[in-house]
């Protein structure tokens, strides 16, 4: 089903898929916060025996936002009790089923809750790589696809760092950033890089896509040869493999708020070995280089608009063939 935004510069429907909502570190055990994606108001809350769940916002009793507690919880989200949430209007429970679990107050059940009926919206979740991802798809069908691992995001590698993150929310609808990635030209002029690798590898594989670069980086030893691995999975989730100089991860998830508000979670990975050392110098540079890349490209994206037939010439990227497979995400 194709659903037009209501946006004047881009007509593209958000796009279906898993992704990341929260780092793991970000929601402790028992605690519950709000979520604003996929233009809905949803709660992702902990359950005591450790289970992110995520649910629609309104409480179906009376609406309150179980994203929101007060009084013992002011300024955090509500309780948490056991395996449910508490919302903090009546005190009704919900079940990462979205089962109603207990009404403190009532002697006969709304039929419903009495039969154990789903009541509230519940989102498929999964925690892996030290994110919390969601699947959102916007007729409700059950996940087409499983996130991959990503050996040096699993959080417990003797070899690798943790995150060095970083988050930008941009006013682009998402396609416009991934068509990003096979756009040689843009390298010139929007980041200034005066030798612009021509891709290897360009793979489109059902919901996945992969791309293999070579480069040659100029030091003061001579050049360094090293390679851009970047691979997609879904609209959502993508890692990032640099390696040459400084062996550098970036996982690089993106999620949208709206259809043209997109939030961006960038996670840095490092060799542990030689953080102190290499990577205070050329580690952290890389890093801080990708990352003002990143602004360079928000202020194109901020302000442009999109054309269903841009007006290409043969030294642009294959657009085409990237619009093809990322089309698959928005029906
Ligand atoms: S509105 Fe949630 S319990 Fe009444
Ligand atoms: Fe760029």
């Amino acid at each position: 089903m194709m659903i037009a935004s209501d946006s004047p510069r881009c007509p593209l429907p958000m796009p279906w898929g898993w992704f990341q909502v929260l780092y793991s570190n970000e929601l402790a055990v028992g605690e519950s916060k709000p979520l604003h994606y996929f233009g809905k108001e949803l709660v992702i809350f902990r359950t005591e025996s450790g289970k992110a769940v995520v649910l629609d916002a309104y409480c179906p009793h009376m609406g309150a936002h179980l994203g929101y507690g007060i009084r013992d919880q002011a300024g955090g989200g509500s309780r948490v009790v056991g395996e449910s949430i508490e919302c903090p209007f009546h005190g009704w429970q919900y079940n990462a089923e979205g089962q109603c679990t207990h009404i403190p107050y009532a002697k006969n059940l709304p039929p419903k809750v009495a039969r154990g009926e789903k009541v509230i919206e519940c989102w498929p979740v999964r925690e892996i790589n030290q994110t919390i991802l969601v699947w959102y798809h916007p007729d409700k069908i059950e996940p087409l696809f499983e996130p991959e691992l990503i050996p040096e995001a699993a959080g417990d590698s003797d070899e690798w760092s943790g995150f060095a993150t970083f988050t930008w929310d941009i006013n682009v609808h998402m396609q416009e950033m991934a068509e990003n990635a096979v756009d040689p030209a843009h390298f010139q002029f929007v980041h200034g890089t005066s030798d612009v690798p021509d891709a290897d590898v360009l793979e489109f594989d059902g919901h996945t896509r992969r791309g293999f670069l070579k480069t040659r980086n100029p030091t003061p030893k001579g050049v360094i040869e090293g390679s851009i691995e970047n691979r997609n999975i879904g609209a959502g989730l993508s890692i990032v493999r640099f390696k040459g100089i400084y062996d550098t991860v970036l996982m690089a998830n993106v999620t949208p708020i709206g259809p043209e508000l997109t939030r961006a979670h960038y996670a840095f990975i490092q060799p542990k070995a030689t953080l102190d050392t290499l990577g205070k110098t050329v580690g952290k540079a890389i890093i801080a280089n990708i990352a003002q890349q990143m602004e360079e490209d928000i202020l194109i994206w901020n302000r442009k608009t999109y054309y269903e037939k841009p007006m290409l010439c043969d030294g642009d990227g294959p657009f085409a063939k990237l619009r093809r497979w990322y089309g698959q995400f928005l029906q």
